[in-house]
């Protein structure tokens, strides 16, 4: 008998689903030993206090198009995973003591950076765990792309389309925020996707100055509007200057609801021009996987099932160069993947016209 946990912590995004299906249909379709799956409920929460269903190879029929995740998820912080729960309970103990209970094999944790922490923790205490990368922000160490990240590019896009046909009939400079945590993967590669005409990412601390100018710079060759993207985690270069403790005190006395309300009212006050702004928000985890996700999920899912059947453990299964790929998850926890403000795809966006504010 070959007993699998699985569960799906932090913040949803698209294929997640698919990606427990390849892994479920790999092990059933494969397995010469009687499976059994456990699916614990709404993340670390349901293997800490014993919360999980009995699933067959039924349940993980027709979701691999279904978004969100069949599990359900929390975010449970790893950066308190080890303090006590409000009774008490020494979570850490309670995880090792329901997979010991229900005489697991091996659990299968599907999640992104902080989900990373702890499932190596998780490994270090002696546990069977393989995992799989989730996150529409794609920035997860050990891997070129997480699951997720391209259904996020293709809705952040399709927002900055609509965006840029009423831009252009009034003739304003539209900011669109788009998420992505610190980094700005999802930022840049929607924008380019889009034709914006300023793209603004962490990694790239701007000058508002800069961004004025690229927006006048448009006015003087006849462009009446400009599209401004805009990460939500987009930085000043003033303000990348300050302490990490500096820059939260700024952040709590911030009068605008996000950064690029901040952007939008410096260029409406230094130009007097017509600035509006939209965020799309939690769309962007929404909805059905694009076909890529639900490929490329559903291989990830197949890669982790052939490592379960092969008694493989203490991995994420990753994609580098074109190839899914084993990481070492020792290697993957604690590290975060961002965009090199050098990198080609920078150079390339810069060559097109393209400014960072920097
Ligand atoms: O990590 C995915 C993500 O959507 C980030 O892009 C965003 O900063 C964060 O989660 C939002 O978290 P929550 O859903 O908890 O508000």
């Amino acid at each position: 008998m070959k007993r699998i946990g699985m569960l799906t912590s932090g913040g949803d995004c698209q294929a997640l689903n698919a990606a427990m299906r390849g892994v479920v249909k790999t092990v059933l379709a494969n397995s010469k030993e009687n499976v059994e799956i456990y699916g614990f409920l709404d993340g670390y929460k349901g293997l800490i206090y014993g919360k999980f269903q009995m699933l067959t190879g039924r349940d993980f029929s027709g979701i691999l198009t279904k978004g969100g995740t069949i599990l359900g998820t929390s975010r449970t912080p790893f950066k308190t995973i080890q303090d006590p729960d409000e009774n008490g309970l020494n979570k850490v103990e309670a995880m090792k003591q329901t997979y010991y209970k229900l005489q697991l094999d091996c659990l299968v944790i599907l999640g992104g950076n902080g989900t990373h922490k702890t499932a190596n923790l998780l490994r270090e205490e002696g546990l069977n765990v393989v995992t799989l990368p989730k996150t529409i922000d794609n920035d997860l160490w050990g891997t070129d792309m997480t699951f997720g990240f391209q259904s996020a590019v293709n809705i952040a896009t399709e927002a900055i389309d609509c965006i840029h046909t009423t831009a252009a009939s009034h003739g304003r400079v539209f900011i669109v925020e788009v998420m992505g945590h610190k980094v700005g993967w999802l930022t840049l590669n929607a924008g380019m996707a889009s034709g914006a005409d300023i793209i603004l990412i962490p990694e790239i601390p701007y000058d508002i100055d800069k961004v004025i100018d690229k927006i006048e710079e448009r006015d003087r060759t006849g462009s009446r509007f400009t599209i401004i993207a805009v990460a939500e985690g987009a930085i000043s270069k003033k303000d990348a200057k300050l302490s990490k403790k500096e820059y939260k005190e700024k952040l709590k006395k911030r009068t605008h609801p996000s950064v690029s309300y901040e952007i939008a009212a410096q260029i409406q006050e230094k130009t007097g021009r017509e600035v509006r702004v939209t965020v799309p928000g939690h769309m962007q985890r929404g909805g059905s996987p694009c076909p890529y996700d639900r490929v490329f999920a559903s291989r990830l899912g197949s890669e982790a099932g052939k490592m379960i059947l092969d008694n493989q453990y203490g991995f994420m299964v990753g994609y580098k160069n074109r190839e899914i790929v084993r990481v070492p998850l020792e290697d993957v926890a604690g590290k975060l993947k961002m965009v090199a403000p050098d990198a080609s795809i920078v150079q390339e966006a810069k060559l097109l016209g393209i400014s960072f504010g920097d």
